[in-house]
């Protein structure tokens, strides 16, 4: 299991539990390229996303359905991940090579498209229908906002509010779903689980913000993943964004329309980081991440709001 979870020994073994029900899910229709497929569910990915439904379910009384539910959630995120790659042409994910990378495109579109049969399927079987509803609902948000950030790829568009509704419907959308589908599942009270919908709704957000900032910051080695990615392929995120607002005569010239340089690259990441921009980006998360420990204070006081405090926090410090 991740090192992120060795100060919650608890939750980690649950985590165990959901990861075998995803080893089993894997094993049962014979699908060629499963194998693939599980060398990336054991090299080890963080499972936020299950941990966050499972820590959701917590405010609840009936926790049996949480388990698989929890793996359907994580399969359809190793989904998006495989698929992911493919369109940011990354190569590496956690520690591995990427599927399309040991594939070839063809096998990783089907083995992707494999497992979001395989999510729904567990969902559907597993759980109230509603959960599936809402999951197959959030693949179409994941996919439109991939377009739209398709579409704007080295136009290097600058605002900050289409920044954010992009990442909102491609990434916080699945956390918010997590810890609804959790609340929802075990039951928990109608205003619980429209508190715990918002925090992972904020919790994503900066998720996303610091991740796109780690891509200016971190090295491969820690992310596990390629890093300096967003801009080679003429992504605009955040830090960019903010950058571009202070010194835009230092950058500007080094932004292509069609493909970026090693050159343009280092020049970008150079101004980047020393403008200040990567501080404030983090400031954003900062506040998403305040938001949703305020809306946290408002759930019964307990072990389970406790556990999901510390998730949190550790989120926004995490360095990889
Ligand atoms: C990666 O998510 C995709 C993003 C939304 C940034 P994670 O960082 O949770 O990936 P794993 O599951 O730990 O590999
Ligand atoms: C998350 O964005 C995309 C998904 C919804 C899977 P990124 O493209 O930034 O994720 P990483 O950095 O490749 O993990
Ligand atoms: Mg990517
Ligand atoms: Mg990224």
């Amino acid at each position: 299991m991740s090192d992120f979870w060795a100060d919650q020994p608890a939750l980690s073994s649950r985590l165990g539990k959901v990861r075998a029900a995803m080893g089993d899910v894997l094993l049962e229709d014979r699908f060629p390229l499963a194998g693939a497929v599980r060398d990336l569910v054991d090299a080890n990915g963080k499972m936020l996303r299950p941990a966050f439904l499972l820590l959701a379910g917590d405010f609840g009384k009936h926790r049996a359905g949480l388990v698989p539910l929890a793996a359907a959630v994580e399969l359809l995120h190793v989904a998006t991940l495989i698929h992911d790659d493919i369109i940011d042409n990354a190569d590496t994910r956690r520690g591995v090579p990427a599927v399309h990378a040991r594939f070839g495109v063809k096998d990783a579109v089907l083995a992707g498209d494999w497992l979001f049969s395989r999510c729904f399927r567990l969902a559907a079987e597993s759980s109230n229908p509603e959960n599936a509803r809402l999951l197959a609902r959030l693949v179409g948000s994941i996919c439109s906002e991939e377009i739209h950030q398709d579409l704007e790829n080295f136009l290097w568009p600058r605002s900050v509010r289409n920044y954010l509704r992009k990442i909102a419907g491609k990434t916080a959308a699945l956390f918010s779903l997590a810890l609804r589908a959790g609340a929802q599942e075990a039951k928990a009270p109608a205003r619980v689980v429209s508190i715990l919908t918002r925090v992972g709704y904020d919790v994503g957000m900066a998720f996303q913000v610091m991740d796109d900032v780690l891509d200016f910051q971190a090295t491969e080695g820690e992310m596990r993943k390629p890093v300096g990615k967003d801009l080679r392929e003429g992504l605009c995120t955040l830090p960019l964004i903010l950058a571009l607002r202070s010194r835009p005569a230092a950058i500007e010239p080094h932004l292509s329309g069609q493909s970026m340089s090693d050159a343009a690259v280092a020049a970008v990441l150079t101004e980047v980081r020393a403008s200040g921009a990567l501080e404030t980006a983090r400031s954003h998360a900062a506040r998403y991440t305040e938001r949703a420990l305020a809306e946290l204070c408002r759930l019964p006081a307990g072990a389970p709001r406790d556990e999901l405090r510390l998730v949190v926090e550790k989120l926004l410090a995490r360095s990889s």
